[in-house]
């Protein structure tokens, strides 16, 4: 199930399969209860090392969101990464962790005044707005603070687009930049984001484009455009592929050759997905393989993890995870997938075609590969019962790593 992956330019250093070998080593050993998460470690540093390389001039923030447990935070604060986060509490989890606050940039632009005072208290300077009330907020609470205005990027689709949430009109940045430096800010640049799990790697092309435009016309109010924020949108190797990412930093060089020259700003990547989730593994029990009717081909397989409790971006069928079970090789048959809920939303797979082993059955393990980002933060506090994903962590021995970070 996994071939049509090799096309993958993987985020590790060494090739995928041996990271899924000492994840999987690490499962069969020690047989933690399921579902859970195995995040590897240093799988993380070479996924975070591998877009270092492919943006040696880009700042890169990344993405607390997407994987903000402390061993992860930990890891990458070591290796000198700066952080993009979206609240009091993971700007808190990133300073735990050992990283400095001019290291953090508070990239939500929907934000309480006193999560800006708390932040700001807490040393963040860099935050980015994209309207008028949350410039004010930002001003009110964050005096002298660098502010960056994340703009529209009129992207392709990607797996999960962000829609209309986040940005501005490009023709409100330049107002709204003005009225920051008025406010006694000090208005840095530009931000978007092309959408989470990017498939086009010429997604950036337009609003590295709109930047460029937008540059001219600030510099002729005397506002220079000294920082471009290209968001993250990195992809992971999921059960459909995904260009390589030398292609993605090749289409944006040339992007940013074509419409800024040699008078680029200062520039920074937002990456979270392609960070981590390649290195990462869950893995979860068959609940019941059932059958609705006598005449369906398919079988229902519930398993102990669902919408609620990891799976969170199987919403819309959005990410199709690849799958492994200890059956596979042999004959295989069409499935829906489920989650153990009472939630009849609760279904992962069911326009998304899976062929599952005709053998799975209660108690067989079923990994989901590429797990390692927005599952365990985004699981709920126990809908229906049904715990948080509990994660491991582990390093280059295949081993628990006590939290002491030395996974990298
Ligand atoms: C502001 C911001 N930056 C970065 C990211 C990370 O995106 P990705 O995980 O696609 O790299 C997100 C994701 O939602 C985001 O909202």
């Amino acid at each position: 199930m996994i071939d049509d992956l090799a096309t993958v330019d993987r985020t590790t250093a060494e090739p995928i399969e041996a990271v899924h070998r000492r994840l999987r080593g690490f499962l069969d050993r020690h047989r933690p209860p399921t579902p859970c998460l195995v995040v590897d470690l240093p799988a993380v540093g070479a996924g975070y090392r591998r877009l270092r390389e492919l943006f040696p001039a880009a700042d890169l923030y990344y993405a607390v969101k997407a994987n903000p447990a402390h061993e992860v935070l930990r890891l990458l604060a070591g290796l000198g990464a700066s952080f993009d986060v979206a609240s009091p509490v993971e700007v808190e989890l990133c300073l735990r962790a050992g990283a400095h606050p001019d290291r953090l940039s508070y990239g939500n632009t929907v934000k309480k005044r006193s999560d800006v005072a708390r932040a700001h208290a807490l040393g963040v300077r860099l935050f980015t707005v994209d309207s008028e009330p949350d410039l004010v907020n930002v001003a009110a609470a964050a005096p002298g603070a660098d502010v960056l205005c994340r703009i529209f990027a009129e992207p392709p689709a990607s797996s999960t687009p962000f829609g209309r949430k986040f940005g501005c009109d490009p023709e409100l940045a330049g107002p709204l930049l003005r009225r920051a430096a008025r406010l006694g800010l000090r208005p840095r640049g530009l931000s978007f984001h092309v959408g989470t799990q990017q498939l086009d790697p010429g997604a950036w092309e337009h609003g590295i484009a709109t930047a460029a435009r937008l540059a001219a016309e600030l510099a002729a109010s005397g506002i220079p455009l000294t920082a471009l924020d290209l968001g993250g949108g990195f992809p992971a190797g999921y059960r459909d592929g995904a260009p390589p990412l030398a292609e993605y930093a090749a289409a944006i060089e040339a992007s940013l050759d074509r419409h800024f020259g040699a008078a680029r700003p200062a520039l920074a990547i937002e990456p979270g997905r392609s960070v981590v989730a390649d290195a990462g593994i869950l893995r979860s029990e068959v609940v019941l393989v059932s059958r609705k009717a006598y005449h369906h081909a398919h079988r229902w397989v519930y398993l102990d993890v669902g919408r609620h409790n990891g799976l969170t971006e199987t919403e819309d069928e959005f990410i199709a995870y690849d799958l492994l079970t200890a059956h596979d090789g042999g004959p295989t048959g069409p499935v829906v997938l489920a989650g153990p809920t009472c939630d009849g939303d609760d279904v992962l797979y069911e326009r998304t075609t899976y062929h599952l082993p005709v053998d799975l059955a209660p108690g067989d393990h079923v990994d989901v590969l590429a797990a390692g980002a927005y599952t365990a933060s985004c699981a709920t506090v126990g809908f229906n019962g049904f715990a948080p994903l509990p994660t491991h962590h582990i390093g280059a021995d295949g081993e628990p790593v006590d939290g002491c970070g030395h996974g990298g």
